[in-house]
């Protein structure tokens, strides 16, 4: 049994420790997060289902648990409990928040809660410009990328990318809210590596117009159901994962961060499943590309979904923890655990 002076302290890491502790790391983060997709690929992780608290009087919003565990040489254990109350923005707030808690590895103790909205957005943003990097390296590297759905991920994947040394002539940009279109313009025109900035009417006109294509709506079900707009086979880097018609799926190659996690919660692929009552459609994961298992096709769109997994976020709070800790920052809440003498 453990003693008490072997329970580790409880650390609060706010959102501006944890901004502070991911500025300008975005090469590191992007090596970070192709090292945890090769450890969940070798089996040393738990990464069960997402579960989805959803609410009767508010439809739109949920909130996930994303519990996961990271084993190899530094393991950690945890949770995600991320919020999506859509509505927030229109309040002046973001959609998303979230906390991690991070749990130590031998007494199962929490040791640490961050501040998680940016950290999530920080491994999406990651795991997406890795997944451009290797799924364009057997295709022409596109020149003209296009975002639909401009908020908060659109931004952050912006970051990443440009900061992994992608730049465009074109960038194309709609979103249904003309609010975040002309924010998310006036955002892209600051970097140098935007080129020419568009805000399209249409989604069609932004898909026809872009080799990359970035979705990052808050989409519940399919609004994108032509297949002939992809005619072109470009790179989509589907992260909102529900707007794409499964007949566009269906017609493309597709590859996804893990098979048993994406093809759950009526995403895009789980809809192709249901339509098809099979799962030929996906060519492997990220990590098969990354090892070259699997080599996707170029003779059609490559849609890459990642449903987001939890040991991303473990591994990225990680980093963040170490980094703060390092740095001499950390907030320890002094007594946080209490009456540890068991019989008093
Ligand atoms: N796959 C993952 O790992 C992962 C991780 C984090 C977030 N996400 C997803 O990314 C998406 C974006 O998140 P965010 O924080 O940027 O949200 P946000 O609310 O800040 O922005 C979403 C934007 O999409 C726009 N939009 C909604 N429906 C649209 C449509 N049909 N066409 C064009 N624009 C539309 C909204 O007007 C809004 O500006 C969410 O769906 C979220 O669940 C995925």
């Amino acid at each position: 049994m453990s003693q008490p002076h072997l329970v580790p302290t409880f650390a609060v890491i706010s959102g501006a420790q944890v901004q502070h502790a991911l500025q300008d790391r975005e090469k590191q983060i992007v090596d970070l997060v192709e090292a945890t997709y090769h450890l969940h690929a070798a089996g040393e992780s738990v990464n069960p289902p997402s579960y989805f608290l959803r609410f009767p009087d508010r439809p739109t919003a949920r909130i996930i648990a994303l519990p996961a565990s990271i084993g190899g040489p530094a393991p950690v254990d945890g949770i995600k409990w991320i919020s999506s109350f859509p509505d927030n923005v229109q309040a002046g707030i973001p959609r998303a928040s979230a906390v991690l808690i991070l749990n130590d590895h031998d007494t199962g103790y929490p040791f640490a809660c961050l501040e998680s909205s940016i950290i999530s957005a920080t491994r999406t943003a990651a795991s997406a410009a890795l997944a451009a990097d290797h799924l364009t390296r057997s295709r022409l590297r596109p020149t003209r990328i296009g975002f639909i759905g401009t908020g908060l991920i659109a931004r952050y994947i912006h970051t990443f990318l440009t900061a992994l040394g992608w730049s465009f002539e074109e960038t194309g940009v709609h979103d249904l809210s003309v609010d975040s279109a002309a924010g998310f313009r006036d955002h892209v025109r600051q970097s140098d590596a935007a080129g020419q900035v568009t805000v399209h009417e249409s989604a069609e006109a932004v898909i026809r117009s872009s080799d990359l294509v970035v979705f990052a709506t808050i989409a519940g079900e399919p609004h994108i159901g032509d297949p002939a707009w992809f005619d072109h086979n470009p790179l989509v880097l589907h992260v909102s994962l529900r707007d794409l018609a499964p007949e566009i799926i269906l017609a493309s190659a597709n590859i996804v961060d893990d098979v048993d996690h994406c093809l759950k919660a009526d995403t895009s692929p789980h809809l192709a499943e249901q339509l098809t009552g099979n799962r030929d459609f996906l060519h492997g994961t990220l990590a098969d590309v990354m090892t070259g298992r699997v080599t996707p096709p170029t003779d059609r769109p490559l849609v890459f979904s990642p449903f987001g997994l939890g040991v991303l976020d473990l591994a990225v709070g990680t980093y963040v923890y170490k980094e703060t800790a390092r740095s001499g920052h950390l907030h320890v809440i002094e007594d946080f655990f209490h009456d540890l003498s068991r019989h008093g």
